[in-house]
């Protein structure tokens, strides 16, 4: 058992637990215990299909607010995805690293996408493993707590925060695990290597219960597995099968595998990230309806080789985002009633 666990928290640092969980209940983290299964995807895509709700409000007259998008990992592929790396605003991490361990300022980069707000992550991120530790050797579970209060304190400003997490050091992980309530796992691999990284995070997660008892798995979902006529094959029944074992051993509900799922679409993704534009912008780019800032057409994106990108197929690639943003959205509104529920 690692220390973690095996310390009782203080009464001052349960108490801090107890103001801050209430702040946290619109934080969704997006990761599994491994590198390259979608997380990124994952959460740049589920963050602008929901900016986009929240854009759609405010044009029929509702209160509507943004979304902010964390990415933990220095890797930065978000920028990628969101179009700033390398622009006026990437940092490489300098700005929220120093927010976190420092007590720096916590800036964001505003409108990066319509009701879309982010915070950069770069070369600079991998430094905060390292800070984590450093503290934690002093402090035992506090420096975890560092993200959630620094998220507590602006959630009220978000319809809802999205954090995409890193999937290599621990003292990182436990830092998101600590700031998230619900968890959304993104499974792109149907080997081994996948399986051991679910059980990573369901061990993590049982461990960091002790700083943030409300954290839990809202749902788990599949991207990049074929669909025929509209169904999955054999290949993605058997992962299924393969989770749902995995889960019931850890005595979690199979029910939180997510029955709809993301296409194979590697090369579409490809484009995505390369134009810096989320499926829904990718489909509409396909179909000539995305305006850019000075309200002209975006020329139809294209593939590396330079064929067109086919409006049907952005488009499914587009609604299978949707679906899978209303079925978490629906799993994490959920767990939230049940929270506030046993909170009241
Ligand atoms: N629907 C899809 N079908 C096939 N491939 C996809 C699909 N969506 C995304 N991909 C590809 O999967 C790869 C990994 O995705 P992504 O970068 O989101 O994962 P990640 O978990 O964030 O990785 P890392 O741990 O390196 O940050 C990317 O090359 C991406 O283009
Ligand atoms: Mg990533």
């Amino acid at each position: 058992m690692s220390q973690f666990t095996a310390m009782t928290p203080p009464d001052g640092l349960q108490d801090l637990v107890a103001q801050l969980r209430p702040r946290l209940r619109n934080v969704i983290g997006v990761t599994i215990g491994k590198g390259g299964e979608g997380k990124t995807t994952t959460g740049v895509t589920l963050s602008h299909m929901l900016a986009q709700e929240q854009q759609n409000l405010a044009q029929q007259g509702h209160e509507a607010k943004p979304i902010l998008y964390i990415e933990l990992d220095s890797n930065g592929n978000g920028r990628l995805d969101l179009k700033i790396l390398g622009g006026e605003f990437d940092d490489d991490g300098n700005g929220f690293v120093g927010a976190v361990t420092e007590d720096k300022p916590f800036t964001v980069v505003r409108n990066v996408k319509p009701y879309l707000d982010m915070t950069v992550a770069g070369s600079a991120n991998s430094g905060l493993a390292a800070e984590i530790s450093r503290l934690a050797s002093k402090h035992v579970q506090a420096p975890y707590l560092m993200l959630g209060m620094l998220l507590a304190q602006i959630s009220h400003n978000y319809a809802w925060i999205i954090v995409d997490f890193s999937p290599g050091d621990v003292s990182v992980q436990r830092l998101g695990l600590a700031a998230v309530t619900h968890l959304v796992l993104p499974v792109k691999n149907a080997d081994d290597a996948m399986l051991g990284g679910l059980q990573t995070i369901a061990n993590l997660v049982a461990e960091v219960r002790l700083i943030n008892p409300e954290l839990g798995i809202a749902a788990i979902g599949f991207l990049g597995f074929k669909k025929v006529a509209g169904e999955a094959t054999a290949e993605l029944d058997i992962v299924r099968v393969k989770i749902e074992l995995l889960l019931e051993a850890a005595g979690l509900e199979a029910g939180l595998v997510m029955q709809d799922h993301i296409r194979e679409a590697r090369a579409l993704s490809t484009v995505s990230r390369n134009n810096g534009l989320p499926a829904r912008e990718l489909a509409l780019a396909a179909n000539e309806l995305l305006l850019d800032e000075s309200g002209a057409s975006v020329p139809r994106p294209r593939y590396a080789n330079g064929r067109l990108v086919e409006p049907d197929k952005a488009l499914d690639l587009a609604e299978d985002w949707t679906t899978f943003t209303g079925d978490v959205i629906k799993r994490v509104v959920s767990r939230t009633a049940e929270l506030e529920g046993v909170a009241a």
